[in-house]
């Protein structure tokens, strides 16, 4: 069936089976390899996309009920010439990964959070970012990351 899809501020119209998830379509036709295949079973958050400003898994996701939504991959976060936005900055600056696999979801979760709580505490980041997990165990680097964002007036939620 022909999709219609609203990724990263453009449309795109891609041929895909009426099951196909959300994941596969952005990876594999739309080459948005920035978004990562984990579990598959909604328990690791690499997949994590933004879908008008909320969190969502996109490999639990039919890719034809995302049409007509907004959704921002990690590859829509970045500036049109390049530049990080503060979260990804911020995750720079905090050195919050080791092998990177995880790291686009909980950019993309960091956003989700901010977006809803511009300013959380330690606590209120832990809780948030629990469906994302690390197998790195960047964990505390990725809280500092968060709070060096937010110190910064980052708001999440990009469009
Ligand atoms: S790949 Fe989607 S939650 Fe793990
Ligand atoms: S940095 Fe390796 S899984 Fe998180």
């Amino acid at each position: 069936m022909r999709l219609v899809l609203h990724v990263n501020g453009r449309e795109h119209a891609v041929e895909a089976d009426p099951e196909a998830l959300l994941l596969n379509v952005l990876r594999e036709q739309l080459g948005l390899t920035g978004t990562k295949y984990g579990c598959g079973e909604g328990e690791c958050g690499a997949c994590s996309v933004l879908m008008d400003g909320e969190l969502l898994r996109s490999c639990q996701v039919p890719a034809a009920g995302a049409q007509g939504r907004k959704i921002v991959t990690i590859q829509g976060l970045a500036a049109a010439d390049g530049r990080l936005d503060p979260i990804q900055q911020a995750f720079l600056d905090e050195g919050a990964w080791q092998c990177g696999f995880c790291t686009a979801g909980m950019i993309v979760a960091a956003h989700a959070l901010l977006r809803r709580n511009p300013h959380p505490t330690e606590a209120e980041i832990v809780t948030a970012m629990n469906g994302n997990i690390c197998r790195c165990g960047t964990y505390p680097r990725v809280v500092a990351a968060i709070q060096r964002a937010a110190r910064g007036g980052a708001q999440g939620g990009a469009a």
